[in-house]
């Protein structure tokens, strides 16, 4: 079993995760002071956000130099030992890494806008105004992600350069050779730093349709209903155009170049097209993420067949080798305690105990909220581009800093964070939460710890137990299997209790509880299960 299988994996938003310089901005040396609290949360995998020098457009999403470090962060050196600190721990870590775009003050782009004959021209994709319009228009229709054209003109050399987030992020232009023998020599920079994977931002978006034909509206879609441009849009000539793999196959090949290196694709796609990105002989991710239980409401109706879709997917050629995966979060959506108020227990016993390897989100562990961003205080680019600063396109909310003590700043930093607290730190901190055994905190530890010590759970086969009609969309029951045992997790997903007789529905006599999402003093065979809980059984 290779290491990201295996892996429990913790994203950290270095930003906001632990300052040490009291600047108000989480560092390096913040994250190497938390190795112990990681390590026990059960967490041997950290994914790191982008650290690169960035003029933080885009929060590091906007790369100036791929091969450094941003000092707001710290140095090489930190970096270094963050790596060697990490190792000492059997600790693997998993680098952000940005191919598509850089940031408009990366030396290239600085280049590349002296001139339309200059030698990294090039590297970006330039085309002229639409003809004949006067004053100029983009050459097509195409929109970025956050709402807006994805051209924008450049006076002094007269083109339009392409852009699918902030106009400070131009893309880059695979087309052109030498971008790839770049890029893959930042590659090997990190790998020979030691590093053990890197996730690839925005990996279907690598391509683009060479005929730069106008992209066309969604049949359903509403023009009073918002502005989203991924709802707008079908992005045909953006994402996941035909070409891209080969990219994908050639970053491959550089990760190969080293024992043990993985790499990870950001990808939201349905699984037909998403597991395509696993490559027909496994040469393309190792871990192309399966974005279900982010997108989609936690309501059983709705995701207990993508569940079973997903699996399907591995029992077919030529996937039967691939290694599934799962998340409830990230730093772009919003948290999942506010989106799962009812069922945060039940949703991290799902999240441990299904096959594939889990990645959770900072803070998630103690139930962070999304925090409140006064208006005037924004800092987002989704939210100030797409018009939508209050609810849904505002990261800053999942981004607040990390909620360590009920001290000021919620003992993050002495200084005024660069994003506010979210306001229930007080009772939500990692302090007050380890000194109460009953707490979230501790369950996910007891949870993490079960499935790290038990390879039924983290390798074993999984299968579904089918269950009465009248609780389909309540009663969830799968069990995971390796050659010495089995486990069965019965989650209720209802707003009701559940009587429930485990010798007719699992075929047992004898049963063991395992874990369970609440205090269960007794346990017989005809049982009651309360709404939202969810229990282990060996
Ligand atoms: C996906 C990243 O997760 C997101 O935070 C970023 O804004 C875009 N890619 C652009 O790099």
């Amino acid at each position: 079993m290779e290491w990201w299988q295996k892996a429990i994996i913790y994203q950290i938003y270095p930003r906001s995760f632990n300052d040490t310089t009291g600047n108000g901005i989480g560092d390096l040396q913040g994250i190497i002071s938390k190795l112990d609290y990681i390590q026990s949360l059960n967490c041997d995998a950290i994914w790191l956000c982008p650290i690169y020098p960035s003029p933080q457009k885009d929060f590091g999403y906007d790369v100036s130099d791929y091969q450094g470090i941003n000092p707001e962060y710290g140095t090489m050196d930190d970096f270094d030992q963050l790596i060697k600190m990490m190792h000492s721990r059997d600790m693997k870590l998993i680098m952000d890494f940005v191919p598509n775009h850089t940031s408009d003050q990366h030396p290239w782009f600085l280049e590349a806008s002296k001139s339309k004959d200059n030698p990294y021209r090039d590297y970006y994709i330039w085309k002229d105004p639409k003809p004949g319009s006067s004053p100029p228009e983009p050459p097509n229709n195409w929109e970025g992600q956050f709402g807006g054209p994805a051209w924008s003109y450049h006076e002094a050399t007269g083109q339009y350069y392409l852009h699918q987030f902030v106009r400070e992020q131009p893309e880059l232009n695979y087309e052109n050779p030498q971008v790839m023998v770049e890029m893959k020599e930042n590659m090997r920079f990190w790998f020979d730093h030691d590093v053990d994977g890197l996730r690839l931002d925005t990996a279907p978006l690598y391509k683009k349709d060479q005929s730069y034909q106008d992209d066309t509206i969604r049949e359903n879609w509403d023009e009073n209903a918002g502005k989203p441009a991924w709802k707008k849009w079908h992005f045909k000539p953006l994402i996941d155009v035909n070409g891209v793999h080969d990219i994908i196959a050639e970053f491959r090949s550089v990760a190969d170049e080293y024992p043990k290196k993985m790499l990870m694709g950001e990808i939201y796609l349905e699984f037909e097209r998403l597991m395509t990105y696993y490559g027909e002989h496994g040469d393309l991710f190792q871990f192309p993420t399966n974005m279900t239980l982010v997108n989609e409401p936690f309501d059983l109706e709705v995701i207990k067949p993508l569940i079973i879709e997903y699996y399907q997917w591995f029992s077919k050629e030529p996937y039967t080798a691939a290694w599934p995966n799962w998340q409830f979060s990230n730093h772009d959506r919003l948290r999942m305690a506010s989106r799962i108020p009812h069922n945060l227990r039940l949703a991290f016993l799902m999240l441990f105990t299904l096959k594939g390897t889990p990645i959770t989100y900072y803070g998630d562990e103690i139930g962070m909220l999304n925090g409140d961003i006064p208006s005037g205080q924004v800092k987002d680019p989704f939210a100030t581009l797409s018009g939508d600063a209050g609810i849904i396109h505002n990261r800053d909310r999942c981004r607040t800093p990390m909620q360590w003590t009920d001290d000021d700043y919620a003992g993050f930093s002495t200084a005024n964070p660069w994003l506010p607290i979210s306001p229930k730190y007080q009772e939500q901190n990692v302090k007050l939460m380890e000194s109460d055994s009953t707490s979230l905190l501790n369950y996910f530890r007891e949870l993490t710890k079960l499935r790290q010590t038990t390879p039924a759970l983290y390798l074993g086969e999984i299968a579904f137990v089918p269950v009465p009609a009248d609780n389909i969309n309540q009663l969830f029951i799968y069990s995971r299997t390796d050659d010495r045992s089995t486990y069965f997790i019965l989650l209720n997903f209802g707003n009701s209790p559940l009587e429930l007789d485990l010798q007719a529905l699992l075929g047992l006599n004898n049963f063991k509880l395992i874990l369970s999402t609440i205090e269960m003093p007794t346990f017989t065979k005809e049982f009651h299960l309360p709404a939202h809980q969810g229990i282990i059984l060996k």
